[in-house]
């Protein structure tokens, strides 16, 4: 088996941080979102990946490279417009050559292990399997009804949902959906919809089977969404790693503090994750804040947030939380011009006061 991982798109729900760079390389815990997914199919033993890429192509090449470190052999699919996850399927035939393949969207995030699926493939050789989770918003994924252990129904966004059941971004395919690829007409938005495909295989009678995830899933297309991603993947961790240097904090874990780190009269409440060679001094940090290398947080206090590299925030009248900053944004207050907000934001860029 295959794998087709899907790391294009354009990612409009995460402007301004992807004007700049890729949703799937926001970092998780500090590292980003689709390291975790490679991590989970060289896991379920899958060796061989295609991945789709667009306008952020070069970012992701550096990033994961041939994909050798993860035991992986990666090989690059370039869309040219992001026009839906179908054509992304479409455009890896000759990369699949025949072969059943594990599709994963690039920037979801899922802790239930893959393999069990890889071999409910391989021993039962449906056309499809599907993934499903229980959701509290249905209409924002696309939604299977279900009667019984059968699917009967597939529908994307729907203002009516069947059910709880959303769609989780990995499926499970033999070569028969290159089959009806062909047959679909572009979406009200324009865009090839794999949700299609699928209910296009159940219409022709092809078998298509579900399991229901047993962990946690995030599709972290949202900022929110991100942050709980962060909260989940923090709260997994377990146990201090304080590689820097801490002089008077108080640290109540579990905290990771990455090399040539220093902390000076800070309060660290775990779970959170200060990235290499950052400086804080008079900070209070925590719970579930990832804080990226090269950081600089003086008098300040953060909450369940993540800070991309190279951040400086200094004397911030309040806490910052539920926030979401990019590569080297800077945030102060000098005291000289009070009642005054000054500003320079990228397009697109939020504040809420
Ligand atoms: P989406 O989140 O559906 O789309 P998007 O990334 O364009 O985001 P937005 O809706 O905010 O504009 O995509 C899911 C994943 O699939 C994501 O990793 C991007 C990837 N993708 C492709 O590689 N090609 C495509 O044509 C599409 C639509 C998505």
């Amino acid at each position: 088996m295959k794998a087709l991982v899907l790391a294009g798109g354009k990612g409009t729900r995460l402007r301004p941080i992807t004007h700049t760079s890729a949703k799937q390389l926001i970092p998780i815990a500090n590292k980003p979102i689709l390291l975790y997914g490679l991590e989970a199919i060289a896991a379920a033993g899958i060796r061989e990946v295609g991945m789709i890429v667009g306008d952020t192509a070069d970012d992701i090449r550096a990033a994961v490279g041939d994909g050798s470190s993860l035991g992986l052999k990666v090989t690059y699919i370039p869309q040219d417009e992001p026009r839906g996850l179908a054509h992304a399927v479409w455009i890896a035939k000759d990369f699949m050559s025949g072969e059943p393949f594990l599709m994963f969207l690039g920037d979801n995030l899922i802790k239930d292990s893959l393999k069990p699926l890889v071999e409910r493939f391989e021993r039962d050789k449906p056309h499809a399997i599907i993934l499903l989770a229980p959701v509290p918003n249905p209409s924002a994924f696309g939604v299977a009804e279900l009667s019984g252990e059968r699917i009967v129904r597939l529908v994307e966004k729907p203002k009516n949902p069947p059910s709880n059941l959303a769609l989780v971004g990995v499926y499970l395919f033999d070569k028969t959906v290159f089959d009806v690829i062909p047959k679909l007409k572009p979406s009200w938005r324009g865009e090839l919809e794999i949700t299609e495909a699928i209910q296009m295989l159940l219409d022709e009678g092809k078998t298509v089977v579900y399991r229901k995830i047993e962990q946690w899933w995030k599709d972290t297309g949202k900022k929110e969404d991100l942050l709980e991603a962060n909260r989940f993947v923090l709260m997994e961790m377990s146990k201090d790693e304080i590689l820097g240097e801490t002089e008077s904090c108080q640290i109540r874990g579990p905290v990771k503090i990455g090399r040539g780190t220093k902390l000076v009269r800070c309060r660290v409440t775990g779970p959170c994750i200060i990235g290499e060679n950052c400086h804080l001094e008079d900070a209070v940090i925590g719970p579930f804040t990832s804080i990226s290398f090269k950081s600089r947080i003086i008098k300040t206090e953060i909450h369940h947030s993540i800070l991309l590299e190279e951040v400086r925030l200094e004397n911030l009248p309040k806490p910052l939380t539920d926030s979401l900053l990019g590569r080297g944004v800077q945030i102060s207050r000098d005291g000289t011009r009070e009642g005054s907000l000054i500003l320079m934001l990228g397009d697109q860029g939020e504040v809420q006061l």
